[in-house]
C-alpha cells in the first residue's frame, strides 16, 4: 500500500465532525496522528467528550488520542459590541429550531471511559509537527481555526512541516451564520486570516461545496444496513441532521449536508471537489456586518496580494456518498 496520508483532525464534535472522525479512523489510507478538540458547535468540554465517544465507538482508543484545545476564539468575543457577543459565540445550534438535533450536546453514544491527553492541542501540534519531516502532515480543521492559528503563532517553524491545510469552512454564495459568514469562520475570523497568511497550501471546502454533497434519508438506510457500530452511528447522525435541517432550511427537507466528512474525502479524492479556483482569499476581520466573511478577490483588487487558497464551489455528491459506504462496508467485512 502507498504511504499512508498523515493527518491531524481538528474538530468541534458535532454530528458531522463525528462522521468525519469515523471516516478518518476507518479509511486505512490515513495515518491519523491525533484529534484536537476546539470550542464550536458546543463548548470544548463537550467537543472533547464527544470526540472520545466516537474514538471508542470505532474501537480505536488504543491508537488514536484526543487533545483538548481552545475554549474561546482569539479575538471575536473580547469586545461587547461584536455580533459574536450579541448573538453568543459559539452561537449554539441549540438556539434555533432543530439545532439540538443537528448538534446535540452529547452524541448518541455511551459516555467515554477514556480521557483526553494531558497535552493541550497546541502543545501536541508543536511537538508532533516540529518532529515531522518537511511538508509531511495534512491538517484537517473542520471547526473554528483557533487551535491551528495559535499553534502557528506560537512557533511558525511548524509551517514548513505542513503538507496542506484542508479546511471545512467559509462560503461564497452560501453562508449560514450571518448573510456573509459561515459558522466555523464566524466563530473566530482572525484565526482563519492568520492561517491564510501563514504561507501553507490551503484548500477551503466551503458551504458552496458541502451543500451540494448532501445525503438523503433514503441513503441513510444504506448505511444502517451495514450493521456495524460505526455505520449505525453514521446512519443515526444523518437522520438526526435531517430532522434538524428540516426545521430551518427549506432546501434540506429530506436530506442534510455532512460538511466535515467532505473535507476528509477531498484529501484522498481531490476530484470530489468541483469548480475549484486558486484565488486570493481574505477574511473580513473589521467587526462589522460582514465580520467573518471569506472574501474572494476575483479581479486582483487586493493590491496584488498572492493567491493563497484553493476554493471549491461545488462537489460530486455521489462520489462522496459512495466513498463513505465503501469505507464502512470494508470495515464491516473485516469484523
Ligand atoms: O458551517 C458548518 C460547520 O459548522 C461544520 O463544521 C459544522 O460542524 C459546524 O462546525
Ligand atoms: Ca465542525
Amino acid at each position: 500500500m502507498a504511504d499512508k496520508r498523515k493527518i491531524i483532525m481538528d474538530v468541534d464534535t458535532g454530528s458531522d465532525d463525528a462522521i468525519a472522525l469515523v471516516m478518518a479512523m476507518l479509511d486505512q489510507r490515513f495515518d491519523l496522528l491525533g484529534i484536537c478538540s476546539v470550542n464550536g458547535n458546543v463548548d470544548v468540554n463537550l467537543t472533547t467528550d464527544n470526540s472520545l465517544r466516537v474514538v471508542e465507538c470505532c474501537g480505536k482508543q488504543d491508537t488514536v488520542k484526543v487533545y483538548r484545545g481552545a475554549d474561546l476564539p482569539i479575538v471575536s468575543t473580547l469586545m461587547p459590541y461584536t455580533p459574536q457577543v450579541r448573538w453568543g459565540v459559539p452561537r449554539r445550534e441549540g438556539q434555533r429550531p432543530g439545532g439540538q438535533e443537528v448538534h446535540p450536546e452529547h452524541l448518541p453514544l455511551p459516555a467515554p471511559v477514556t480521557k483526553e491527553q494531558p497535552q493541550s492541542a497546541v502543545a501536541f501540534y508543536l511537538e508532533t509537527l516540529l518532529a515531522a519531516e518537511d511538508h509531511s502532515v495534512t491538517l484537517v480543521p473542520v471547526g473554528p481555526l483557533t487551535n491551528v492559528a495559535l499553534a502557528i503563532r506560537s512557533d511558525p517553524r511548524i509551517v514548513d512541516k505542513i503538507e496542506e491545510i484542508v479546511i471545512m469552512g467559509g462560503g461564497y454564495a452560501v453562508n449560514n451564520s450571518t448573510p456573509a459568514a459561515e459558522f466555523n469562520i464566524f466563530v473566530d475570523p482572525e484565526a482563519l486570516e492568520i492561517v491564510l497568511q501563514a504561507g501553507c497550501k490551503v484548500t477551503l471546502v466551503p458551504l458552496d461545496a458541502t451543500h451540494q454533497a448532501y445525503i438523503t434519508g433514503e441513503e441513510a438506510k444504506l448505511f444502517r444496513a451495514i450493521g456495524t457500530k460505526p455505520a449505525n452511528l453514521v446512519a443515526d447522525l444523518i437522520e438526526q441532521r435531517i430532522i434538524g435541517y428540516s426545521r430551518f432550511d427549506a432546501d434540506m427537507q429530506t436530506q442534510a449536508p455532512i460538511h466535515d466528512a467532505l473535507a476528509v474525502c477531498s484529501i484522498l479524492y481531490p476530484e470530489v471537489l468541483k469548480d475549484v479556483e486558486f484565488i486570493n482569499v481574505h477574511v473580513d476581520i473589521s467587526g462589522g456586518i460582514a465580520y467573518g466573511e471569506t472574501i474572494l478577490d476575483r479581479r486582483n483588487r487586493t493590491f496584488g496580494d498572492p493567491k493563497n487558497t484553493y476554493f471549491a464551489h461545488g462537489a460530486d455528491r455521489e462520489m462522496f456518498r459512495d466513498w463513505m459506504l465503501e469505507v464502512l462496508r470494508k470495515d464491516a467485512a473485516k469484523a
